[in-house]
């Protein structure tokens, strides 16, 4: 499978690390030979149709900032959009960065690779939550697979478990922590009365804080993976403005002491049922919701299961390189099934 990889940050970089650490695994476990043809970051590409030496890349990119450098295959003047035209692959991993006021360059790149016939797997929010419904008609149109499921809790299936393990049930709701900074944030303000500002800090050291942490505090995040879950579990044709959303920026630690006064706290809760909406929510500490740290949990109500939750942590660049993962054995084995009819 020859994968063209744009994007090249945390997540791409640990995607890399993954596949040395468990290539032979791969091989022999899911006939998945991946070859890696093209890398694209802010810098330019580095290119080799027999597949790039993803060690000395990853060696490259941290030693010099950019694959462009490589003596070898490095292009510092070949554009995303340039690579997904020209190059051939079968897959397109989209690793940029997420921006919600227009979706770009990740939204044009996806569509680029759907045009010239590659399967997407993306970890960008931002072009899901702006045009789901349009995007996944593109890839029906263009005979390709799109997945996304490093979009929503990281490394923990929870689209999976929605789509495919309750595939049985009817979903009547779905509600959950999504976002790993605002947890985090709560859960030290809470536990140890540390401040808002101070907290956040911390959770950007942590690595789960958005580039633009406006994003995880004032709720667009969790609302973006309300979108991917609405239309991808629920079959509802939503997209970002459809969502009612309220970050955490107001709530201050005297809030979370008259909460905990009656054993009770506040969690950033997204909902899904009539409508979708984003908000704090005063939930009891022994509600199973009630995760700390930068965990997710999301409860789900079916019809006749009753309530599940899946609990796990929903950021990381390992973890969401394992969801990549997840999407590529997932489309290798569709298109296995396909060509044995
Ligand atoms: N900023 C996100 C979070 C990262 O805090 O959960 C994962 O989408």
């Amino acid at each position: 499978m020859r994968i063209i990889l744009v994007g090249f940050g945390v997540v791409g970089q640990s995607f890399l690390k993954l596949l040395v650490f468990r290539h032979n695994e791969f091989a022999s476990k899911y006939g998945l030979r991946p070859r890696i043809v093209a890398i694209v970051d802010r810098g330019g590409a580095a290119v080799n149709g027999r597949g790039l030496d993803v060690d000395r890349i990853l060696k490259i990119k941290k030693e010099m900032g950019s694959v462009s450098k490589d003596p070898n295959d490095g292009s510092p003047y070949l554009s995303a959009n340039e690579v997904i035209e020209k190059i051939e692959a079968e897959i397109l991993i989209e690793a940029t960065p997420t921006n919600i006021k227009d979706g770009e360059p990740g939204l044009t790149h996806i569509k680029k690779g759907m045009k010239t016939g590659k399967h997407i797997i993306t970890t960008n929010k931002g072009p899901l939550a702006l045009a789901l419904p349009a995007l996944t008609d593109l890839a029906d149109h263009n005979g390709v697979h799109l997945r996304f499921s490093g979009t929503v809790g990281g490394g923990t299936p929870i689209l999976d478990l929605g789509r495919k393990c309750l595939i049985g049930d009817r979903i009547l709701s779905i509600k959950g922590i999504l976002n790993g900074t605002t947890n985090y944030i709560l859960t030290e303000m809470s536990e140890k009365g540390i401040e808002f500002e101070s907290a956040l800090r911390m959770a950007q050291e942590l690595g789960y804080a958005e580039k633009d942490p406006s994003l995880d505090i004032d709720g667009f995040d969790t609302a973006c993976k309300l979108v991917i879950m609405a239309n991808w579990i629920m079959g509802k044709k939503v997209t970002l403005k459809d969502v009612k959303i309220a970050g955490i920026r107001h709530i201050t630690l005297r809030d979370l002491m008259n909460y905990a006064k009656k054993d009770n706290t506040i969690k950033l809760i997204g909902s899904i049922d009539e409508g979708l909406e984003v908000k704090p929510r005063g939930i009891s500490k022994r509600d199973p919701l009630c995760v700390p740290g930068g965990l997710n949990a999301v409860t789900f109500v079916s019809e006749f299961a009753g309530e599940e939750t899946i609990i796990g942590r929903g950021a990381g660049g390992m973890e969401t390189a394992s969801a990549i993962f997840r999407d590529l054995i997932d489309i290798k084995t569709n298109l296995s099934a396909k060509f044995r009819i």
